[in-house]
C-alpha cells in the first residue's frame, strides 16, 4: 500500500512538474497606446513628507509662525517673541533676545524634526535675517551641537544696524548625527532680533538653495514617473477651507509664504501630532520644477470649495465659489501664461520664465455627492472657456465601488470630465481579484485615473511586504492591459518618516540620514522603468492572465527599441512553467533578451532601513525562434524584455 501511495504521489507531483502553461502573445496588432503618463507619482505631505522629508530644511518653525510661537525651539536668556516692524508682513513674528551680559545665557536652541540629521564632512546653509537695536556690533555664535550635548560646531556671525539684514554662513558637520540640534548664541551685551532662521545641506537635490531632501528626490526620479500629482490628497481640502490647500501661499519669496495647519496633525486620535505644520517652502513653484526634474507631466489638485467632507465638511455657497475658481484659472496662468500675464511674471520672477506646459488640472480630491458635482460643473465650464487644451479630472469618490462611487461615475460622465480619479485601498486579496477591473469599462467616457491606491495586508499591520507588493504588480497588469481606458495611475502615499507617520503602507520611508526603497517601490520602479509604448494582446486558453493558476501577466511592445516587454506575476507558492508563443513575427525571430524580477518564497518579506531584502535582480533568458520556455519562480514578478531579429 505504501509503495502505491509514494508511486501515485511521484507521479502526481510529476505530472504537475510537467504542466506547461501556455501563453500567447500577438505581436503583429497592438491593441492600445500605452499613455507616457501611464506610472507616476502622487505626492503629499503626510507622514511629514515635506516639512521633516522632502523639503531639505532642517529647523522646525523657522519663522516662528506656530499659534505656540516656540514649538521646536528651546530659548534660555531672555528670548521673547516680538511682531512690531517685522522683516515679513505675511510671517510679522520674530524673536528678539537680550543679553545682560552674562556669557552663553541667551540664546536658543531647535530640535528639527524628530532631530536634525547631520553627516559627518557634509557641509549645511545657515542662514538668518537679523538686525539690532544697538549701536554697536553684536556677535552671534552659531552652533551645530550632538545629541548628547558634547563639542559642538561653532561659527560667528556679526550684527550690525537696525535694518532686517540677511546673513549666511556654511558649516561642516564635523560628525554623523540623525538627532541633532541646532543652537544660536548671543554672545555679546544688547539686543538681536532674528526671523526666518534656516539651516539646509548645502547638497540639496541639483544644489538648489530652497531644495529638496537629494537621496529622495533621486529616488523619485528613478522611478521615471510619467506624472506627478501634487499636493493632496485631503491636504488640498482642508479641515476646514480656512486650512485647505491655496497654492497662491506657497509662491513667492520663501520667507513670505504664510504657514499652513497640517491636515494630518489631529486626524488619527491614536497618532496625534500636533506640531505638524505646512511652512509650505516646498510649494507649486518647487513642485513643478521637480515635475521637470523627473519628466513627469505635472498635475495639481485644487480646492473645489469644500473642506474635507469626513471631516468639517464646509461648503462655499455656489454664489460665492468664484475666488475658489479664479484660482484654478491663475494657476493655469502660472504654469503656462506669457511673462506679461500676473501669474506668468510671477513664475518668471521666480527663476522659470518658460511656461511649465501644464496639460491637465484635478477639481477636488477626494469629494462626493451633489454638492462636489454643482462645483465641479462651474469649474469644468470656467476651465474650458478660457483653456480649452487642458484636461479636467473629477473624483469619483474615497472608494473603489458603492453608493458614493456608483452616484458619482454617471455624474462625472454627464459633466464631460477627461478623467475620473478612483481611490482603493484594500486587501491583497481585493488587488488579485479585481486585475480584471477594466477589462468591462465603458470605453466612449472619460479615462481613468487610478489616483491613489495600495494593498493593505491587515494581518501584518498593514506592511510593505513582499505579498501587498505582489498583487499590485498583479493587479497592474490589469492597468497595463487596459491602458485604451487607465490613462494614469500613482500609487498612496508616497513618503513616510520612520519616526513621524501618520499612514502606512507608504512607498518610501526615511529617518534623518537614511531611505528605504519598499518593495511596492520596485513593483512601481518595473512598470515605470519599462512601461512600453503600445499594448500586445497576450492569452492563456483564449482568456487573458489574470489569476489562473496564480499567474497575471500582460505584454506591451516598446516602439523606440522595437523590443517586446512581458511582465509576468506568479503570487503561487510554487515556480510555474510557461511557455511563450508570439504571433505574428513574420519571418522575425527572439534572438536575445534579460530578465529584472522581485522575488522571494516568503510573502512577509519586507525591507528596512538597514538592509533591502527585496531589490529587484538580473537575470538572463534563453530564447530563440518565436517562443520561449521559462520558469516563473514563486512568489515572483518579472519583466521581460526581448530583443527581435
Ligand atoms: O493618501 C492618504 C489619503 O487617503 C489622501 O489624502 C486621501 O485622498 C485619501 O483618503
Amino acid at each position: 500500500m505504501k509503495k502505491i501511495t509514494t508511486i501515485l504521489a511521484l507521479s502526481l507531483a510529476m505530472g504537475l512538474q510537467a504542466q506547461q502553461h501556455v501563453m500567447t502573445v500577438d505581436v503583429a496588432k497592438p491593441t492600445a497606446k500605452i499613455q507616457p503618463t501611464m506610472y507616476g507619482i502622487f505626492f503629499e505631505d503626510i507622514n511629514f513628507g515635506a516639512d521633516g522629508g522632502l523639503y531639505a530644511e532642517l529647523v522646525k518653525n523657522r519663522s516662528f509662525e506656530f499659534p505656540q510661537p516656540f514649538v521646536g525651539w528651546v530659548p534660555f536668556g531672555n528670548v521673547t517673541i516680538q511682531s512690531e516692524n517685522p522683516c515679513f508682513d505675511r510671517n510679522p513674528h520674530y524673536v528678539r533676545v537680550v543679553n545682560d551680559g552674562r556669557l552663553l545665557r541667551a540664546g536658543l536652541d531647535n530640535e528639527g524634526f524628530t532631530g536634525i540629521g547631520l553627516k559627518q564632512g557634509e557641509e549645511y546653509r545657515f542662514s538668518v535675517y537679523t538686525r539690532t537695536l544697538d549701536a554697536g556690533s553684536m556677535k552671534l555664535s552659531i552652533e551645530l551641537v550632538r545629541a548628547d550635548g558634547s563639542n559642538p560646531l561653532k561659527k560667528e556671525i556679526e550684527i550690525k544696524g537696525n535694518e532686517w539684514k540677511k546673513q549666511t554662513v556654511i558649516l561642516k558637520s564635523p560628525f554623523t548625527d540623525a538627532h541633532a540640534r541646532l543652537r544660536i548664541v548671543l554672545l555679546t551685551k544688547g539686543t538681536v532680533d532674528m526671523d526666518h532662521i534656516s539651516l539646509f545641506p548645502v547638497k540639496t537635490w541639483k544644489g538648489r538653495e530652497n531644495g529638496l531632501r537629494a537621496d529622495l528626490a533621486q529616488a523619485l526620479y528613478d522611478l521615471n514617473p510619467g506624472v506627478f500629482r501634487f499636493p493632496g490628497g485631503c491636504i488640498i481640502e482642508g479641515n476646514s477651507l480656512a486650512t485647505r490647500y491655496q497654492w497662491k501661499n506657497s509662491v513667492g519669496p520663501v520667507e513670505n509664504r504664510p504657514l499652513n495647519e497640517n491636515r494630518w496633525n489631529y486626524t488619527f486620535k491614536h497618532k496625534a501630532f500636533p506640531d505638524y505644520f505646512q511652512s509650505l517652502g516646498l510649494g507649486f513653484y518647487e513642485y513643478f520644477l521637480l515635475s521637470e526634474d523627473i519628466g513627469a507631466e505635472p498635475l495639481p489638485v485644487i480646492s473645489c470649495g469644500l473642506s474635507c467632507q469626513y471631516e468639517s465638511n464646509e461648503i462655499v455657497p455656489l454664489d460665492e465659489l468664484d475666488p475658489y475658481v479664479q484660482d484654478a484659472l491663475d494657476l493655469i496662468e502660472f504654469a503656462n501664461g506669457d511673462v506679461n500675464t500676473t501669474w506668468g511674471k510671477v513664475r518668471s520672477e521666480m527663476g522659470h520664465p518658460e511656461p511649465f506646459n501644464l496639460k491637465m488640472i484635478a477639481v477636488g480630491n477626494e469629494q462626493w455627492d451633489k454638492v462636489y458635482v454643482e462645483r465641479l460643473e462651474v469649474f469644468t465650464k470656467a476651465i474650458r472657456e478660457k483653456y480649452p487644451n487642458i484636461k479636467v479630472i473629477g473624483s469619483s469618490g474615497p472608494s473603489a465601488s458603492g453608493d458614493k462611487f456608483d452616484y458619482l461615475w454617471p455624474e462625472m460622465k454627464r459633466v464631460g470630465v477627461d478623467l475620473v480619479d478612483e481611490h482603493y485601498y484594500m486587501e491583497p486579496k481585493w488587488f488579485l481579484e479585481n486585475a480584471k477591473r477594466y477589462d468591462s469599462y465603458d470605453r466612449k467616457g472619460p479615462k481613468v485615473f487610478a489616483g491613489e491606491y495600495a494593498a493593505h495586508d491587515h494581518p501584518t499591520g498593514k506592511a510593505n511586504n513582499l505579498f501587498a507588493a505582489l498583487s499590485e504588480a498583479a493587479f497592474m497588469t490589469g492597468l497595463e492591459r487596459n491602458a485604451d481606458v487607465v490613462h494614469l495611475a500613482t500609487y498612496a502615499p508616497l513618503f513616510a518618516h520612520v519616526d513621524a507617520w501618520q499612514w502606512n503602507p507608504d512607498l518610501i520611508w526615511y529617518d534623518n540620514l537614511r531611505m528605504m526603497r519598499t518593495p511596492n517601490y520596485y513593483v512601481q520602479q518595473m512598470y515605470g522603468m519599462n512601461a512600453g509604448t503600445d499594448v500586445l494582446r497576450l492569452q492563456m486558453d483564449g482568456e487573458p492572465v489574470a489569476g489562473q493558476d496564480s499567474l497575471y501577466a500582460t505584454a506591451a511592445l516598446d516602439a523606440p527599441t522595437g523590443e517586446i516587454i512581458l511582465k509576468l506575476v506568479n503570487v503561487g507558492a510554487k515556480p510555474s512553467d510557461v511557455k511563450i508563443d508570439f504571433n505574428g513575427l513574420k519571418k522575425r525571430q527572439l534572438v536575445s533578451g534579460s530578465c529584472i524580477y522581485l522575488q522571494n518564497d516568503d510573502w512577509k518579506t519586507v525591507n528596512s532601513l538597514e538592509q533591502e531584502i527585496l531589490v529587484p535582480r538580473v537575470r538572463p533568458v534563453q530564447v530563440k525562434g518565436q517562443s520561449m520556455n521559462i520558469q516563473l519562480p514563486a512568489r515572483s514578478f518579472g519583466v521581460y524584455r526581448l530583443q527581435l531579429n
